[in-house]
């Protein structure tokens, strides 16, 4: 069994390129040459993006800048880089695209997630809505592995949730015996994302095993949750996961603020479709 993890850790850590929408990395570029546009509008842009985000920052927090702390969000990265040396790392993103068909609905669900978990911790004192979006975003990647590099035991997982009727989690556990927290865990630790970015990704089934972004974990949680409820793109399989009542109790949150939230999630989902992004 250590054996087996130890084989599926090291194949995760020779991962090179996650898959990316060329497209929208071609929007980004022209947005990045319009001189209208706005730091923040273009860290929203990006961020809706998994490959592209996720790839930014880990150039970003590279060696090669060098910065003595690590951004962790898409703002701060502009802010600190500039315009050009984004565009730069876009473009270059883009030429290494690998565009492979991971699980369907899964780009949306996080898309979603992006959404909410902002919407959220805008609600919530002691939070940066910016990083805590970066990490609603990022927070299934392990699923985005297991989908393209674990090409075979992602269509026995399938299977397994088809034949037993349970959730993407338990049909990993059973085929696996790791889960998509666990992969993506690995990932955020070998890229040495930061735990604000880390813990959401690796705990957000279990919120109450994270130590440091306890706050950003729980808000993916609740994040995760809703998008599914509303029915929102695709986890992998039919059904809404459980809410883990400590962490709802955490954020301190009323009905009329999870009200506000959904409804200011379908105004976001319109705008972006209009944008051309969904
Ligand atoms: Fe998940
Ligand atoms: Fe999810």
């Amino acid at each position: 069994m250590d054996d087996e993890k130890e084989k599926i850790r090291q194949k995760i850590k020779s991962i090179k390129r996650l898959p990316t929408l060329p497209e929208v990395a071609r929007k980004i570029s022209k947005m990045v040459e319009d001189d209208k546009t706005s730091a923040t509008e273009l860290a929203r842009i990006i961020s809706t993006n998994t490959a592209i985000s996720e790839r930014v920052l880990r150039l970003v927090n590279s060696s090669f800048y060098g910065f003595p702390d690590r951004i962790s969000s898409m703002s701060n990265a502009i802010i600190f880089l500039g315009f050009d040396v984004v565009k730069s790392l876009i473009i270059c993103v883009a030429v290494f695209e690998m565009m492979e068909k991971g699980m369907p609905g899964l780009w949306e669900h996080s898309l979603g997630c992006t959404i909410v978990s902002r919407l959220i911790a805008k609600k919530v004192k002691g939070c940066d809505p910016e990083e805590i979006s970066v990490a609603g975003m990022l927070h299934d990647i392990g699923k985005v592995v297991v989908s393209i590099q674990l090409a075979e035991d992602y269509q026995e997982i399938k299977k397994t949730i088809a034949e037993k009727k349970i959730n993407f989690l338990k049909a990993e556990k059973e085929v696996l015996e790791l889960t998509h927290e666990d992969l993506g865990g690995w990932l955020a630790e070998s890229w040495h994302l930061p735990a604000g970015l880390r813990e959401p990704i690796a705990c957000h089934h279990y919120p109450q095993q994270a130590r440091q972004a306890i706050l950003a974990t729980a808000i993916v949680h609740l994040a995760d949750f809703l998008v599914r409820a509303v029915g929102h793109g695709s986890g992998g399989d039919p059904w809404v996961p459980v809410l883990n009542h400590n962490a709802w109790e955490r954020l301190g949150l009323s009905m009329e603020d999870l009200e506000e939230i959904i409804f200011d999630f379908c105004d976001e989902l319109e705008s972006l479709e209009s944008e051309g992004l969904l």
